[in-house]
């Protein structure tokens, strides 16, 4: 399977991207190289059509009739790939639909009898290919996934993540108590055993993880025994080239119900929170994606900055299922890297760019409460969607800048008199997918908006 272009490209026009929190770089008039690997290998200021076969090709020891060239028309722009840090593909069918329900009777009423139901192969075939269309649709060039319990529709949506050329961390859900019957593991052994040929699986599929790798993912404290975490914690020591994904702190209800289940004189914590938890399972690494982070004590974030775990903001479904606000600036400030996740179908959008909408806007909730300095800037939220995403999912320095791109262009009313930046503002308060032309992996066109 091939997992690139095959041809060398050449991408000509107006480039946006992160180049710190704060700051994005605006290159007009660049040109940017890329080979038949799908890597990036020049990048050329000042530099138009003509230019780059004079002058960079040679160079780069390309004939100008083999390379594939994409122009940018006035008012578009190539813009990094989105990377959504948390969402349940398993979830997609139901996004919309929670009602006025919080987490703990979301997850019974709506979600178990879902994720159940797509053991049903044709069933998970279906929704796997209709969610990993969505998210490219909408610029997702790399998605963080949960699947379900279930080994082989797992295995299945990291083989259709390949095919269809998106980026993706895919984990089979370990979950041993807590749950219904008809949805959980029988035993920590058979979770481990399950995630462990769910592994097998993907690395086989994608040797070198180009493209798509399994993620060791405990669905969270309330649903795993204390043998299932110590297992999967053992698991991720043993596999330190692989990512851990859970959730953290995310509904008062659920923070009460761990505290509860798992006592500290039980599982040699330092303390009786969340975060301890995990740290004491082995759980709480730099390779630990924790989503949502609503409710965390100080000394809990500054543990998880100790262990250099990283956060996924899910403001959509913080929000929709009532969970609260996260306080980003919060964990910005004691130095947490923190992306975006979507967190389908606890969030009702399968879009990175209104996750990074509604990250200013829960901000300014926050700011609200009383923290003027909480507001985030569109610069800022674009970064959580790319570059920090990227540190999130451990592909910092290969994604978030140029190795992926969208075109951008579409639905926004664009006067002519706007700078570049107020475009961007523009953009990202009023945007959508019909703004994404085209989206590229490792230089492979994976989606057209014809
Ligand atoms: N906590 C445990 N499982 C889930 C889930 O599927 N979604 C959300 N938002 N939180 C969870
Ligand atoms: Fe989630």
């Amino acid at each position: 399977m091939t997992t690139h272009q095959n041809q060398n490209q050449l991408f000509v026009g107006s480039f946006i991207y992160s180049k710190n929190l704060d700051e994005l770089e605006y290159l007009h008039g660049a040109a940017i190289c890329v080979d038949k690997e799908g890597k990036i290998v020049a990048v050329e200021r000042d530099c138009d059509e003509q230019t780059a076969i004079e002058t960079v090709f040679p160079g780069l020891g390309w004939s100008a009739d083999e390379v594939v060239v994409s122009v940018t028309k006035d008012g578009q722009f190539f813009f990094p790939g989105f990377i959504d840090t948390h969402l349940h593909a398993s979830q997609y069918p139901n996004v919309g639909i929670f009602g006025k329900s919080t987490l703990l009777d979301w997850l019974n009423t709506y979600t178990f009898p879902l994720e159940a139901s797509l053991a049903d192969p044709l069933k998970a075939r279906k929704v796997y290919s209709r969610v990993i269309r969505k998210t490219l649709s909408h610029g997702t060039t790399c998605a963080a996934y949960y699947a379900t319990v279930d080994v082989p529709s797992t295995n299945l949506l990291a083989d259709l993540c390949l095919a269809a050329g998106q980026r993706a961390l895919v984990g089979r859900v370990c979950m041993d108590q807590l749950s219904p019957a008809y949805y959980r593991d029988d035993s920590p052994a058979a979770s481990l055993a399950a995630t462990r040929a769910s592994i097998a699986h993907i690395e086989k599929a994608d040797p070198g993880m180009r493209l798509v790798r399994p993620v060791i993912t405990p669905r969270f404290a309330p649903s795993c025994s204390a043998p299932l975490m110590r297992a999967l914690g053992d698991l991720a020591k043993e596999m330190p080239h692989l990512s851990v994904q859970t959730h953290i702190s995310e509904n008062a209800g659920e923070i009460a119900l761990v505290r509860e289940l798992f006592p500290m004189e039980s599982t040699g914590a330092a303390d009786d929170s969340y975060a301890a938890v995990y740290d004491a399972f082995g759980l709480l690494t730099d390779r630990t994606i924790l989503a949502h982070a609503v409710h965390l004590s100080e000394a809990e974030a500054d543990l998880i900055k100790t262990r250099g775990a990283k956060v996924s903001h899910c403001p959509c479904s913080n929000s929709a299922i009532t969970s609260g606000a996260a306080r980003v600036r919060w964990l910005l400030g004691k130095g947490i890297v923190c992306g975006l996740g979507t967190d389908m179908s606890g969030g009702y959008s399968p879009s990175v760019l209104e996750a990074a909408r509604l990250a200013a806007l829960v901000s300014r909730h926050v700011a609200m409460g009383g923290d003027e300095k909480a507001k985030l800037s569109v610069e800022e939220v674009l970064y959580l969607a790319t570059k920090g995403g990227a540190e999130v999912v451990g592909l910092e320095g290969r994604v978030g800048g140029f190795e992926e791109d969208g075109e951008e262009d579409g639905n926004v009313d664009v006067f002519g008199w706007e700078s570049w930046g107020d475009m961007v503002a523009k953009w990202v308060y009023n945007g959508d997918d019909r703004n994404t032309k085209k989206v590229w992996v490792k230089g492979r066109l994976v989606h057209e908006r014809k």
